[in-house]
Protein backbone atom coordinates (compact mmCIF):
# COMPACT_ATOMS: atom_id res chain seq x y z
CA UNK A 1 0.00 0.00 0.00
CA UNK A 2 1.34 3.33 -0.82
CA UNK A 3 2.74 4.90 2.58
CA UNK A 4 2.47 8.33 4.52
CA UNK A 5 5.94 10.30 3.42
CA UNK A 6 5.39 13.69 5.96
CA UNK A 7 7.37 11.34 8.74
CA UNK A 8 10.69 11.50 7.21
CA UNK A 9 10.90 14.58 5.42
CA UNK A 10 14.60 16.05 4.85
CA UNK A 11 14.94 19.58 5.84
CA UNK A 12 16.10 20.70 2.53
CA UNK A 13 13.52 20.19 0.66
CA UNK A 14 9.73 19.56 0.07
CA UNK A 15 8.10 18.63 -2.75
CA UNK A 16 6.36 21.48 -3.65
CA UNK A 17 9.86 23.55 -4.01
CA UNK A 18 11.54 20.49 -5.83
CA UNK A 19 8.32 20.75 -8.27
CA UNK A 20 8.94 24.42 -8.93
CA UNK A 21 12.35 24.33 -8.82
CA UNK A 22 12.43 21.76 -11.63
CA UNK A 23 9.59 23.44 -13.46
CA UNK A 24 11.54 26.65 -13.82
CA UNK A 25 14.47 24.86 -15.52
CA UNK A 26 12.68 22.06 -17.26
CA UNK A 27 13.26 24.22 -20.68
CA UNK A 28 17.25 24.29 -20.15
CA UNK A 29 17.25 20.66 -18.61
CA UNK A 30 18.59 19.12 -21.70
CA UNK A 31 21.60 21.22 -22.63
CA UNK A 32 23.15 21.20 -19.19
CA UNK A 33 22.28 18.56 -16.97
CA UNK A 34 20.53 16.33 -19.02
CA UNK A 35 23.36 16.57 -21.60
CA UNK A 36 26.56 16.09 -19.14
CA UNK A 37 25.10 12.70 -17.47
CA UNK A 38 23.71 10.82 -20.84
CA UNK A 39 26.09 8.41 -21.07
CA UNK A 40 25.52 6.77 -17.36
CA UNK A 41 22.04 6.37 -18.00
CA UNK A 42 22.44 4.90 -21.17
CA UNK A 43 24.67 2.57 -19.30
CA UNK A 44 22.09 2.35 -16.79
CA UNK A 45 19.43 1.00 -18.96
CA UNK A 46 21.63 -1.60 -19.98
CA UNK A 47 21.98 -2.61 -16.85
CA UNK A 48 18.72 -3.00 -15.67
CA UNK A 49 18.54 -6.06 -18.97
CA UNK A 50 14.93 -5.45 -20.16
CA UNK A 51 13.43 -8.93 -21.51
CA UNK A 52 11.01 -8.69 -23.74
CA UNK A 53 7.42 -7.89 -22.89
CA UNK A 54 8.82 -6.70 -19.28
CA UNK A 55 6.69 -3.55 -17.23
CA UNK A 56 9.34 -1.25 -16.58
CA UNK A 57 8.65 1.95 -14.07
CA UNK A 58 11.02 5.24 -14.33
CA UNK A 59 10.92 7.11 -11.38
CA UNK A 60 11.71 11.32 -11.67
CA UNK A 61 11.88 10.38 -15.21
CA UNK A 62 12.22 14.18 -15.76
CA UNK A 63 12.48 15.49 -19.32
CA UNK A 64 12.51 11.73 -20.77
CA UNK A 65 15.98 12.04 -21.96
CA UNK A 66 16.35 7.91 -20.97
CA UNK A 67 13.86 6.87 -22.87
CA UNK A 68 15.21 6.29 -25.94
CA UNK A 69 17.85 3.94 -24.91
CA UNK A 70 15.13 1.37 -23.71
CA UNK A 71 14.29 -1.70 -26.52
CA UNK A 72 10.92 -1.35 -27.94
CA UNK A 73 8.88 -4.43 -27.07
CA UNK A 74 8.58 -3.81 -23.44
CA UNK A 75 6.09 -1.26 -21.47
CA UNK A 76 7.64 2.09 -19.72
CA UNK A 77 5.48 3.67 -17.18
CA UNK A 78 7.55 7.31 -16.68
CA UNK A 79 6.41 9.31 -13.28
CA UNK A 80 7.22 13.02 -12.45
CA UNK A 81 5.88 15.95 -10.36
CA UNK A 82 7.09 18.39 -12.32
CA UNK A 83 4.05 19.34 -15.48
CA UNK A 84 6.66 21.31 -16.83
CA UNK A 85 9.37 18.06 -17.02
CA UNK A 86 6.74 15.66 -18.50
CA UNK A 87 5.84 18.19 -21.41
CA UNK A 88 9.70 17.53 -22.90
CA UNK A 89 9.20 13.67 -22.29
CA UNK A 90 6.28 14.10 -24.19
CA UNK A 91 7.99 15.60 -26.97
CA UNK A 92 10.93 12.95 -26.52
CA UNK A 93 8.06 10.38 -26.74
CA UNK A 94 6.48 11.81 -29.83
CA UNK A 95 10.27 12.54 -31.20
CA UNK A 96 11.10 8.88 -30.65
CA UNK A 97 7.37 7.26 -31.49
CA UNK A 98 8.08 5.18 -28.37
CA UNK A 99 4.40 4.21 -28.13
CA UNK A 100 5.38 1.91 -25.54
CA UNK A 101 6.11 4.31 -23.13
CA UNK A 102 3.18 5.91 -20.84
CA UNK A 103 4.00 8.86 -18.57
CA UNK A 104 2.28 10.10 -15.58
CA UNK A 105 2.27 13.12 -13.22
CA UNK A 106 2.62 11.48 -9.37
CA UNK A 107 4.28 11.29 -6.55
CA UNK A 108 7.26 8.90 -6.17
CA UNK A 109 6.23 8.74 -2.05
CA UNK A 110 3.02 7.78 -3.15
CA UNK A 111 2.11 5.57 -5.93
CA UNK A 112 -1.06 5.03 -7.61
CA UNK A 113 0.28 1.49 -8.15
CA UNK A 114 -0.71 -2.20 -7.38
CA UNK A 115 2.31 -4.01 -5.42
CA UNK A 116 4.64 -5.91 -7.73
CA UNK A 117 2.94 -3.95 -10.72
CA UNK A 118 6.75 -3.58 -11.90
CA UNK A 119 10.17 -6.17 -13.30
CA UNK A 120 12.60 -3.22 -12.80
CA UNK A 121 12.56 0.05 -11.43
CA UNK A 122 15.28 2.80 -12.33
CA UNK A 123 15.72 6.16 -10.15
CA UNK A 124 18.03 8.00 -12.67
CA UNK A 125 19.42 11.55 -10.40
CA UNK A 126 16.04 11.54 -8.74
CA UNK A 127 16.81 9.81 -4.94
CA UNK A 128 18.69 12.95 -3.73
CA UNK A 129 15.74 15.63 -5.49
CA UNK A 130 13.14 13.83 -3.22
CA UNK A 131 11.71 15.34 0.21
CA UNK A 132 12.04 11.87 1.57
CA UNK A 133 13.99 9.24 -0.01
CA UNK A 134 13.04 6.69 2.79
CA UNK A 135 9.20 6.71 1.42
CA UNK A 136 10.50 6.71 -1.88
CA UNK A 137 12.74 3.61 -1.66
CA UNK A 138 9.31 2.03 0.35
CA UNK A 139 7.36 2.82 -2.42
CA UNK A 140 9.81 1.77 -5.11
CA UNK A 141 10.32 -1.72 -3.29
CA UNK A 142 6.28 -2.56 -3.08
CA UNK A 143 5.61 -1.67 -6.57
CA UNK A 144 8.53 -3.61 -7.91
CA UNK A 145 8.08 -7.42 -7.95
CA UNK A 146 10.24 -10.16 -5.60
CA UNK A 147 12.95 -10.95 -7.28
CA UNK A 148 12.93 -7.71 -9.70
CA UNK A 149 15.93 -5.28 -10.15
CA UNK A 150 16.34 -1.74 -9.34
CA UNK A 151 19.32 0.53 -9.98
CA UNK A 152 19.89 3.82 -8.97
CA UNK A 153 22.20 6.10 -10.66
CA UNK A 154 23.45 8.53 -8.35
CA UNK A 155 25.69 10.88 -6.49
CA UNK A 156 25.97 9.40 -2.58
CA UNK A 157 27.85 10.41 -0.36
CA UNK A 158 31.36 8.48 -0.01
CA UNK A 159 31.66 8.35 3.93
CA UNK A 160 34.91 10.47 3.57
CA UNK A 161 35.20 13.17 6.14
CA UNK A 162 36.37 16.14 4.61
CA UNK A 163 34.05 15.92 1.74
CA UNK A 164 31.59 14.77 4.06
CA UNK A 165 31.91 18.12 5.56
CA UNK A 166 31.43 19.98 2.55
CA UNK A 167 29.02 17.95 1.07
CA UNK A 168 26.80 19.00 4.40
CA UNK A 169 27.83 22.47 4.28
CA UNK A 170 26.56 22.76 0.22
CA UNK A 171 23.58 21.09 0.16
CA UNK A 172 21.44 23.19 2.28
CA UNK A 173 22.44 25.49 -0.76
CA UNK A 174 21.69 22.88 -3.39
CA UNK A 175 17.93 22.45 -2.01
CA UNK A 176 17.56 25.85 -4.10
CA UNK A 177 18.34 24.10 -7.55
CA UNK A 178 16.19 21.28 -6.26
CA UNK A 179 18.47 18.29 -4.81
CA UNK A 180 20.85 17.42 -1.96
CA UNK A 181 24.23 16.61 -1.93
CA UNK A 182 25.25 15.08 1.54
CA UNK A 183 22.93 11.36 1.36
CA UNK A 184 24.86 8.58 1.47
CA UNK A 185 23.84 5.21 -0.32
CA UNK A 186 23.57 3.14 3.42
CA UNK A 187 21.16 5.65 4.44
CA UNK A 188 19.34 4.98 1.19
CA UNK A 189 19.23 1.02 1.77
CA UNK A 190 19.15 0.50 5.56
CA UNK A 191 16.02 -1.45 6.20
CA UNK A 192 15.19 -2.58 2.43
CA UNK A 193 14.71 -5.54 1.13
CA UNK A 194 17.32 -4.56 -1.83
CA UNK A 195 20.68 -6.21 -1.67
CA UNK A 196 23.16 -4.52 -3.91
CA UNK A 197 24.68 -6.87 -6.83
CA UNK A 198 26.74 -4.26 -8.28
CA UNK A 199 28.03 -0.28 -7.46
CA UNK A 200 30.42 1.38 -9.89
CA UNK A 201 31.57 5.19 -10.65
CA UNK A 202 30.12 6.15 -13.73
CA UNK A 203 31.34 9.95 -14.31
CA UNK A 204 34.92 11.29 -13.09
CA UNK A 205 35.14 12.66 -9.25
CA UNK A 206 32.70 10.21 -7.84
CA UNK A 207 30.07 12.27 -9.18
CA UNK A 208 27.71 9.05 -10.09
CA UNK A 209 27.21 5.70 -9.02
CA UNK A 210 25.56 3.17 -10.78
CA UNK A 211 24.14 0.77 -8.00
CA UNK A 212 22.48 -2.86 -9.50
CA UNK A 213 20.08 -4.04 -6.59
CA UNK A 214 17.54 -7.00 -6.36
CA UNK A 215 14.52 -7.29 -4.92
CA UNK A 216 14.75 -9.87 -2.24
CA UNK A 217 11.23 -9.37 -0.56
CA UNK A 218 8.88 -12.46 -0.46
CA UNK A 219 5.55 -12.29 -2.21
C1 LIG B 1 17.67 15.68 -11.33
S1 LIG B 1 16.14 15.38 -12.12
C2 LIG B 1 16.46 13.80 -12.91
C3 LIG B 1 15.62 13.61 -14.15
C4 LIG B 1 15.94 12.37 -14.99
N1 LIG B 1 15.75 11.15 -14.25
C5 LIG B 1 17.35 12.42 -15.55
O1 LIG B 1 18.02 11.39 -15.60
O2 LIG B 1 17.76 13.49 -16.01
C6 LIG B 1 15.08 14.88 -10.78
C7 LIG B 1 13.64 14.67 -11.22
O3 LIG B 1 12.92 14.07 -10.14
C8 LIG B 1 11.63 14.66 -10.11
N2 LIG B 1 11.08 14.46 -8.76
C9 LIG B 1 11.47 15.06 -7.61
N3 LIG B 1 10.72 14.64 -6.58
C10 LIG B 1 9.85 13.73 -7.09
C11 LIG B 1 8.82 12.94 -6.52
N4 LIG B 1 8.54 12.99 -5.21
N5 LIG B 1 8.11 12.12 -7.32
C12 LIG B 1 8.39 12.06 -8.66
N6 LIG B 1 9.35 12.79 -9.25
C13 LIG B 1 10.07 13.62 -8.49
C14 LIG B 1 11.88 16.12 -10.47
O4 LIG B 1 10.71 16.80 -10.90
C15 LIG B 1 12.91 15.97 -11.57
O5 LIG B 1 12.32 15.85 -12.84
Amino acid sequence: MATNSSKTSTPYLNTAQVERAYSRYAHLYDVTFGKLFNEPRRIGVECLDVQSGERILEVGVGTGISLSHYRNDCSITAIDVSDEMLEHSQLQIKRHGLNHVTIANMDAANMQFSDNSFDAVMAAYVITAVPDHKTVIQEMVRVCRPGGRIVFINHFSNGNQLIGSMEKLVSPLCRHLGFRTDLGLQAVLDGTTLQVIRKRSVTPLGLGNLVECINLKTA
